[in-house]
């Protein structure tokens, strides 16, 4: 007799409904970048529900020394081909810096270029109290919205470097308010990066939208990693907050060393891997 496998279940379609249902029955919320389809599609068999086009591109793709010169263009491009790996996951971009600072406006401009060109389906901005009517202006438009507190890092230059934020009490102060502000504003979840572990946890007990932490501690209702930090693909700098689970650096430098020693050494390609007239 031959017994026939349960079906699998699909995958359900992850929204911003499902990462306030996740914090409410005290479930993971799992997040990682992607800048190109196929790493995305890896991602999303893999469990992750909320995939972020970051502005990390920057640093990690294109090896400049910060984010700030990434520009709409650049994430409108790569939001375009993670979207085409992406089924289920949630589809974040993030808006480069200056493309919603100036006024909401242009904020929603941007914003909504990277839903409707680029196949996002929330945007991440940086900033508290400062961005509320930007908030309300794209949540208002149809645009749903992740926030960022903590070390944003496109106020690199006016924190004077990669500090823990949040350590006196009115910085911390300020940044519970901010949140509650965001909140209020109608963001989804707010992105918690570099601040105490403490603070996060208040941050996010108080809050009934969901927190994601990236160097925030285990008290946040998720967390973000750079993949290129996790795959160990960027190894300029290691921050204390990122856990390597893979060497990947090593092992394509060993790939590639292999390779130019089999073509200088005639090695590769072989008659296997050869065409002859007969198999034409
Ligand atoms: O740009 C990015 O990748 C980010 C995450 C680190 C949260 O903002």
């Amino acid at each position: 007799m031959s017994v026939t496998p349960p079906p699998v279940p699909a995958r359900r379609k992850i929204t911003t409904r499902t990462l306030r249902r996740m914090k409410a029955e005290g479930r993971k919320i799992v997040s990682l970048t992607a800048y190109d389809a196929i790493t995305a599609a890896l991602l999303e068999e893999a469990g992750v529900e909320v995939i972020l086009v970051g502005d990390s591109a920057g640093m990690v793709v294109a090896g400049r020394r910060d984010t700030l010169s990434v520009t709409l263009d650049e994430i409108l491009l790569m939001t375009s081909w993670v979207a085409g790996g992406v089924e289920n996951a949630l589809l974040v971009a993030d808006m480069p810096f200056l493309t919603y600072q100036v006024n909401p406006d242009e904020a929603v401009r941007n914003a909504g270029r990277l839903l409707a060109e680029g196949g996002a389906e929330a945007v991440k901005l940086e900033g508290g109290r400062h961005i509320v009517p930007t908030i309300q202006r794209l949540v208002t438009t149809g645009i749903p919205v992740m926030g960022h507190l903590g070390l944003t890092p496109q106020s690199i230059h006016s924190f004077g470097g990669w500090h823990l934020q949040g350590t006196d009490t009115a910085d911390a102060e300020k940044l519970m308010e901010d949140a509650r502000l965001l909140q209020e504003a109608g963001a989804f979840s707010i992105v918690l990066e570099k601040i105490p572990a403490p603070l996060a946890t208040r941050v996010s007990d108080e809050l009934e939208i969901p927190t994601i932490g990236i160097g925030a501690g285990a008290g946040c209702d998720g967390q973000v990693l750079v993949t290129h930090d996790l795959l160990g693909l960027f190894t300029a700098f290691k921050p204390r907050f990122v856990r390597r689970y893979a060497e990947l650096a090593g092992e394509i430098r060993t790939a590639v060393e292999h390779y130019v020693d089999d073509v200088r050494n005639g090695g590769f390609p072989t008659e296997d891997e050869s065409f002859f007239p007969d198999q034409g």
